[in-house]
């Protein structure tokens, strides 16, 4: 099979400087919702038809081809005449042996299920458009029936009012037989109300050929909504959104609210996953069995293992949490971090670029950068590694069961020894031997006769 993805239209009423087809709904722009869809078809050629919005489209696309390391055509439609002279870009492209399915870029939430019937309803030589009935037709094209069968589609700014009545729509998505196609875009014309050349016209041409135009339907009227402004986009993600939510709790995630779960990207949850309110999961996170997640937290390309906790308002990107871990509240775990099993991590607790062994804490106020951390090992608040001299990086190594006074700073490059205890305070520049306690600050001492000054009487 052949697709055509169309989207050269300019989306003037997004109100934007980006393409239209390149708005993310769930994170990814909408024309790479229709590509990853067409691709579940595995079709032969793919072809997307871009023009407005300069490079950018073209870019995406092929960026994603050499991500993918399948090809994606790509042809300029320069002006833009009309759905009919934008499927004829492509014609040069298209294989005469199997039939050309026509998507747009702007329509991302089709599902594989819905085209599949639609092609299925073509074969190989019938022409299938995707209809739905509905209660608001306005803008849309008509599908004309007599005696049943569809005779033609007409445009609402062509319809005479008997067609403005009719309420099952043209969705623009059809399946049509490649050989007839090539014909039928050569003989549009663009007279009619708006002075384009209409895709829709060659259902006519159908007709008059003698070839059987038939229809599938989706299973809901979202699959082939449009984004043609912001509102509707806002509408889409909110529906998309609660499609997800819904495929989660089928699985058996717990959501304390469906309606309150952003997913943009890929979430694995293991059993009894509980997952609460406000929470934003981007690329591919997952969560292992037994996982709580507490309200208002991010997590991006993250893993999380069995059983563990993590408490509300985290920020947790490229980061492994090892089983049974306790996180936050208000901690941020930064790419790289990992975490062993059982490893606490407290409010206001900043880790980067870390492993972190079994049994560790870090329970309040803290910066572990750059630095290797035993098993066992207690951080006091406040304890900062200071891995940064303003040019190089350098790593702190704390070996197991040491603990780190609260309010120390470890100047790296520099270790901590296994068993070793930092006094509270200390300024760590030279490695602390294993099994002592190291400290750096001055003997306390007290003033005798010291007394507060007082304010002098004017
Ligand atoms: C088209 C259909 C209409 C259908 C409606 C569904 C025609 C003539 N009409 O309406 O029957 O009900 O879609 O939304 O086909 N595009 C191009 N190049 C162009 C024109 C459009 O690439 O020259 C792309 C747009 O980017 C968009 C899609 O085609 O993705 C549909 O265009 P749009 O203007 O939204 O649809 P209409 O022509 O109004
Ligand atoms: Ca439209």
């Amino acid at each position: 099979m052949n697709v055509v993805i169309l989207a050269a239209g300019m989306g003037k009423r997004m109100q934007s400087a980006l393409p239209k087809v390149l708005h993310p709904l769930a994170g990814k722009p909408l024309l790479r919702h229709v590509i990853d869809t067409a691709r579940g078809l595995s079709p032969s050629k793919l072809c997307v038809i871009y023009g407005h919005g300069g490079a950018a489209v073209p870019e995406m696309v092929g960026k994603l081809a050499e991500q993918t390391g399948a090809p994606i055509d790509t042809a300029k439609q320069e002006p833009q005449l009309g759905t009919g002279h934008a499927v004829m870009q492509a014609v040069p492209q298209l294989d005469d042996s199997v039939p050309t399915l026509v998507l747009y870029g702007d329509v991302p939430l089709t599902t594989a299920a819905s085209l599949g019937r639609l092609v299925e309803a073509a074969g190989k030589d019938k022409l299938a458009i995707l209809t739905v009935e509905q209660a608001n037709p306005f803008g849309l094209g008509r599908i004309v029936r007599e005696n049943g069968s569809i005779v033609r589609i007409v445009e609402e700014k062509d319809a005479s009012e008997a067609e403005r009545a009719i309420r099952e729509i043209n969705s623009g998505i059809m399946c049509i037989p490649t050989v007839h196609l090539k014909k039928w875009l050569n003989a549009l014309s663009n007279n009619n109300a708006q002075g384009e050349y209409y895709l829709t016209d060659i259902v006519a041409q159908a007709v008059a050929d003698g070839v059987p135009v038939v229809s599938a339907q989706p299973s809901a009227e979202w699959e082939v909504a449009g984004v043609n402004s912001k509102v509707q986009l806002a509408e889409l993600e909110r529906r998309h959104q609660l499609n997800i939510a819904t495929a989660l709790l089928e699985k058996g995630v717990t959501l304390m609210d469906p309606a309150r779960i952003d997913v943009r990207g890929e979430l694995v949850c293991g059993r009894d996953v509980v997952i609460d309110v406000g929470c934003v999961f981007e690329g591919r996170v997952e969560l292992a069995d037994g996982v709580t997640v507490g309200p208002h937290c991010v997590l991006v390309n993250a893993r999380v293992g069995a059983g563990a906790q993590i408490k509300p308002f985290c920020h947790i990107e490229e980061a492994v949490v090892g089983d049974k871990s306790q996180i936050g509240p208000y901690a941020r775990l930064r790419p790289g971090t990992e975490l062993g099993e059982d490893v606490h991590v407290g409010n206001f607790v900043e880790i980067k670029n870390s492993q972190v062994a079994a049994h560790s804490k870090a329970n309040h106020l803290a910066y572990v950068g750059d630095a290797t951390v035993g098993s066992r090992v207690n951080i006091g608040a406040g304890t900062i590694t200071c891995n940064y001299d303003g040019a190089n990086k350098f790593r702190t190594v704390i070996e197991d069961d040491a603990f780190i006074g609260s309010d120390s700073q470890l100047v790296a490059p520099v270790t901590v020894g296994k068993g070793a205890t930092l006094g509270a305070g200390t300024t760590l520049t030279k490695d602390a031997p294993a099994g002592k306690l190291t400290i750096s600050r001055p003997k306390q001492m007290t003033l005798e006769g010291w007394t507060r000054p007082v304010k002098t009487k004017k």
